[in-house]
């Protein structure tokens, strides 16, 4: 406690001889109020005399602590303050609490003896008053240190800067910030001895600078292991405060504490196998630690669903009995011998060995051709669950196997994702249009697809989304092609392939009748008896508007049939709608098939050649003209390269051979020679219209008309020989669709015949050829 009241203390007489009161480790400056406590018979004497007296005593400092100290001189400092006693209370036997004001410095001339406590004639030390410049400077000085120290202690009260401030006597000021800081005895007893003011100000700046180092240290030290700790705490609070306001919305914490144990209730009640239980307990775990708003909680929990989802175990009962299969087949198919009887088989030899891994059947065909829906009839007659996915246009391996959890927004791959819709672990799982699969940058699927497909591996199928291996051997997979070339070797080496390569008229008709029409019918919310369609009716739309190797454009074209009735009922204008050949165009608009071949081939140069396509074969007009000009040969109908080799190797071989097939040789000399191939629009190529190209041409020179509904394909040598070519039972089909009724085959390609449906094969009539002069006698009329 500090304060002054120099105006009022300057009239106190200090007497020659005063009562001296020892202290110990604290010095008291002139002008400052301090509290004591004083005990024991020789201080308590001491303060009874003075309270009597004037209240004065000296105060001394000790070098000596209380238990060492003898009363000797050399026990004390020379200089000590002299103060007045300004309130006393008793505490007890030789207690007392004591407030004292200090009043000026004194030294002691001697000790004197004579009283129970010690007692000195002293000399008052006046302090002479210096104002310069110098004193002002150290002042302000010494004022602002002292207010940083004030500022920086957390146990000095601010008001000590204020008085700081306010005292204008420099001794003063030297004293008081001397009285408060922190500093040893000693040094303290130093500063009291200091008569000039000048050094007692310079020592006191040094002592609080010394305290200033301190504090500040002090303060850098505290701030760098707050930091530390800050660091550690800072999220703590964070997350607190988060959850705090997560409380105040009503949302956080309990839900997600909610969610954490549905997903352990799950993973406790899925048995799942050991590796994605870890894996699934290892992600719980994680889940639990994370924040709900939290990106990666989505992540997480999103992989939760996946792994809790999947049907591990999960499987459905296989319906065995042969005969219920196969009447599922039928009710399901037309025809299909060969396919059923297949399919038969392999449910057969499943039963009776369950564990068997079959080859995967592979349905290859042209579109419509029931592929699909022949999936779907395996199903429903084995009673298991049907999953598609098509595989048309996948290039990227992940699309099969999954992108990494990491990846942000990652799934499983297309495998993984079937059987979770299947909800069972052995549906029957159709791969679509495996054909279709390409490959680039991104990693070959076909590979992926290899390892989904192989029994040796795919008990333990690596999903890189799933992270942990799925058994996929009890899943009965199923592809489709439209073509077989295209599929990956090592691939197709896996499958049994089941050709389905197309309908007959007969065949057509026999579909539509049983299976498309009352379908139709009832897709459209038609009754049986309010539509029929005649039998002619149908071999018009199947001749005029749909030429196609299946029957998927017929299904279509029959639904159009059915809307438009449909739509004549429900407006009222009929009851019931019998139609026609002769209505079809009513409800289909003009026929859209070009006219018949032989409408087609009247003139000489035109001839009828047979093309295989990937939707299962066409006829093909070559067209030959001639005109004025020099031995010039024009290609036109978008034909690849090899087609226009075979051109010119054609007429090589008719100019070759202009003698023996009765031409003068001055044609060519004379006239420039055109060929062109319908529609143009469509690009052709392959060699297989060698011959069809060499009898046009020779057609239009000799202008000799070619045979009326006579096709033909094959391979041209420049020798005249016919070499074999593919596709030919689609070729085949294709002729009989379009009413060719006779046809030239390379003679390697007979055995390929045995493909042909029977039907077909009666009402065409076939020539095998293995040389072009043949091949010209047979189709040229005379
Ligand atoms: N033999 C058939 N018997 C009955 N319907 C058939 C037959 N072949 C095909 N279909 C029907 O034709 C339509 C097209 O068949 P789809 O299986 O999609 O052909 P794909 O998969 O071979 O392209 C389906 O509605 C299908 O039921
Ligand atoms: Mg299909």
């Amino acid at each position: 406690m500090a304060e002054q009241k120099p105006d009022e203390l300057k009239a106190v007489k200090i007497p020659e001889i005063m009562p001296i009161m020892p202290l110990f480790n604290v010095v008291v400056f002139p002008k400052m109020m301090f509290p004591m406590e004083i005990f024991g018979d020789q201080s308590a004497a001491l303060v009874d005399e003075a309270m009597s007296k004037d209240r004065i005593m000296g105060l001394l400092v000790s070098k000596k602590t209380h238990e060492d100290l003898q009363y000797k001189p050399e026990d004390f400092y020379n200089i000590g303050t002299s103060v007045v006693i300004l309130k006393m209370a008793k505490g007890g036997e030789n207690r007392a609490q004591l407030l004292v004001q200090g009043i000026s410095r004194f030294r002691i001339v001697e000790f004197i003896e004579g009283k129970p406590y010690l007692q000195a004639r002293v000399e008052t030390l006046e302090e002479e008053e210096t104002n310069d410049i110098e004193v002002e400077a150290l002042m302000t000085n010494l004022v602002s240190l002292f207010d940083r120290i004030v500022k920086l202690s957390p146990f000095l009260p601010q008001e000590f800067a204020v008085i700081a401030k306010s005292i204008t006597d420099p001794g003063i000021l030297a004293d008081m910030v001397a009285s408060i800081i922190n500093s040893a005895t000693e040094e303290k007893q130093k500063i009291l001895e200091l008569m000039d003011v000048k050094s007692r100000l310079k020592e006191v700046t040094r002592l609080v600078n010394h305290q200033l180092e301190i504090l500040e240290l002090g303060n850098k030290i505290q701030s760098q292991v707050k930091d530390d700790m800050d660091k550690s705490q800072r999220e703590y609070y964070l997350r607190q405060q988060l959850k705090a306001i997560q409380k105040e919305l009503g949302e956080g914490e309990d839900e997600s504490k909610v969610e954490v144990e549905e997903y352990e209730a799950k993973i406790a009640a899925k048995n799942l196998p050991e590796e994605a239980k870890k894996e699934a307990e290892r992600e719980l775990d994680r889940l639990r630690r994370m924040h709900p708003a939290s990106a990666e909680y989505t992540v997480s929990s999103t992989y939760l669903d996946w792994i809790t989802s999947l049907p591990w175990n999960e499987s459905t009962e296989d319906n065995l009995d042969i005969k219920k299969a196969r009447k599922v087949l039928d009710e399901d198919h037309y025809g299909l011998e060969k396919a059923k009887k297949r399919i038969i088989e392999y449910l057969a030899v499943r039963k009776l060995k369950p564990d068997s891994r079959g080859a995967i059947l592979c349905f290859a065909g042209p579109p419509g051709t029931g592929k699909t829906s022949l999936g779907h009839s395996i199903a429903r007659a084995l009673g298991r669950k049907f999953i598609r996915i098509s595989l048309g246009g996948v290039r990227d391996e992940a699309e099969i196997r999954g992108h990494r959890r990491t990846y942000v927004g990652a799934l499983p791959g297309r495998i993984i994702q079937g059987l979770r819709r299947a909800e069972s672990n052995n549906p029957v799982f159709m791969l679509d249009e495996i054909d279709k699969v390409g490959a680039d940058f991104r990693g070959d699927p076909s590979s992926a697809i290899l390892e989904v497909l192989d029994p040796e591996q795919n008990f333990s199928f690596s999903d890189h989304y799933l992270d942990v291996p799925f058994d996929l051997s009890k899943v009965m997979f199923i592809t489709t092609a439209n073509i077989l070339d295209t599929i990956q070797p090592a691939l197709r080496d896996r499958m049994e392939v089941i050709e389905l390569p197309g309908y007959t008229m007969d065949e057509k008709l026999q579909i539509a009748e049983r299976y498309l029409i009352p379908r139709q019918i009832e897709a459209n919310g038609l009754k049986s008896e309010q539509i029929s369609i005649s039998r002619n009716a149908l071999k018009a739309i199947i001749d005029g508007y749909t030429r196609e190797a299946g029957v998927r454009n017929l299904e279509r074209e029959i639904a159009s049939l059915c809307r438009g009735v449909a739509s004549g009922v429900a407006a009222g204008d009929v009851e019931k709608q019998a139609i026609a050949a002769k209505d079809i165009h009513k409800y289909l608009g003009p026929v859209r098939i070009p006219p018949e071949v032989s409408i087609r081939t009247t003139k000489p140069g035109i001839a009828v050649g047979l093309a295989w396509t990937p939707t299962g074969g066409d006829i093909l007009f070559i067209e030959a003209t001639a005109m004025k000009g020099r031995k010039n040969l024009t290609l036109t109908g978008q034909l690849g390269d090899v087609m226009k080799e075979s051109a010119t190797a054609a007429m090589s071989f008719v100019r070759a051979n202009a003698a023996a097939l009765g031409i003068n040789n001055d044609f060519f000399e004379e006239n420039d020679i055109h060929i062109h191939v319908p529609s143009g629009a469509i690009p052709k190529d392959g060699p297989s219209a060698g011959v069809t190209i060499l009898t046009a041409l020779t057609s239009l020179i000799t202008n000799r008309l070619i045979k009326k509904d006579l096709a033909m394909t094959g391979e041209i040598t420049l020798r005249g020989l016919v070499l074999p070519v593919g596709g030919i039972k689609e070729k085949v089909l294709a002729a009989h669709r379009a009413g060719i009724k006779t046809i030239l085959l390379p003679k390697w390609n007979k055995n390929d015949l045995v493909d042909v449906p029977v039907k077909v094969q009666k009402d065409i009539e076939f020539f095998f050829v293995d040389d072009m002069m043949e091949v010209l006698k047979l189709a040229l009329e005379k």
